[in-house]
């Protein structure tokens, strides 16, 4: 019997883990604390492209026909303009491109939060407002860490203020807590993920994690 992983595991109504083997191999160099950061960014670049093909399997696709040298066949056209992606600056950007690739119509919103480092509680700092979102968009946020949650729940609180309904969500690592707090809080979002930890640490870090995500990936703060 070959050592067989199946690629999804459903976890709950709104959670997947994604159990891929070649995302899960990068999960590990993400976690290792020795790898360099060029093999940080490497195995983020494959993560993140797992996630997109897992969470734009989800993208409505309507059906159309197609004519070919030789006769006529049926096709789908991707409903991708239907779809606004949503970066949590900074560590969001590092999942934002093979999402571009896959869909390439889908509206960019930027919004820039950071945990203030003593109270861990989510800080705006971009954008003064949100453009009116109209027509039944789909939402989906990027960001490879939910911690407490707060950053996230901010940002949903933004979009939800701006009009949206639909969310999904595509992270790296989840804590149980914060997993809670956005399910919560957003009762229909989808999320997809490679890891759920037990823990938050005093600092609210994610234990055992990989610590800061956008530090390892920009080479700033301790990892720089
Ligand atoms: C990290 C991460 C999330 C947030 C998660 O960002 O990318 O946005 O913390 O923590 P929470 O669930 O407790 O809110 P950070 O504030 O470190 O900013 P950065 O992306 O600029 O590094
Ligand atoms: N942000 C990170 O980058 N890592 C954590 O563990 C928590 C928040």
């Amino acid at each position: 019997m070959p050592d067989f992983m199946e690629d999804l595991m459903q976890v709950s109504q709104n959670v997947q883990l994604l159990t891929h083997p070649v995302a899960q191999a990068a999960l590990t160099i993400l976690r290792d604390v020795t790898s360099s950061r060029t093999e940080f960014v490497r195995a983020n670049n494959l993560a993140a492209l797992i996630l997109a093909l897992e969470v734009t399997s989800q993208v409505r696709a309507s059906p159309t026909k197609v004519v070919t040298p030789l006769g006529t066949a049926d096709g789908r056209i991707l409903l991708d303009d239907r779809v606004i992606l949503v970066p949590i600056l900074r560590a969001g950007m590092a999942l934002l491109d093979p999402f571009r690739l896959l869909l390439p119509r889908a509206q960019i919103y930027h919004i820039g939060i950071r945990r203030d480092e003593s109270t861990a509680l989510p800080e705006r700092y971009y954008p003064k407002d949100l453009p009116q979102i109209v027509g039944g968009k789909t939402i989906i946020l990027l960001d490879p860490m939910l911690a407490t949650g707060g950053s996230v729940c901010d940002a949903i609180d933004q979009l939800k203020g701006a009009g949206a309904e639909h969310f999904f969500f595509a992270n790296v690592i989840a804590s149980q807590e914060g997993l809670n707090k956005v399910c919560e809080y957003t009762p229909q979002i989808k999320i997809v993920t490679l890891a759920i930890d037990a823990e938050l640490n005093d600092q609210k870090y994610i234990v055992p994690g990989l610590g800061d995500y956008g530090d390892r990936f920009n080479g700033t703060g301790a990892a720089a």
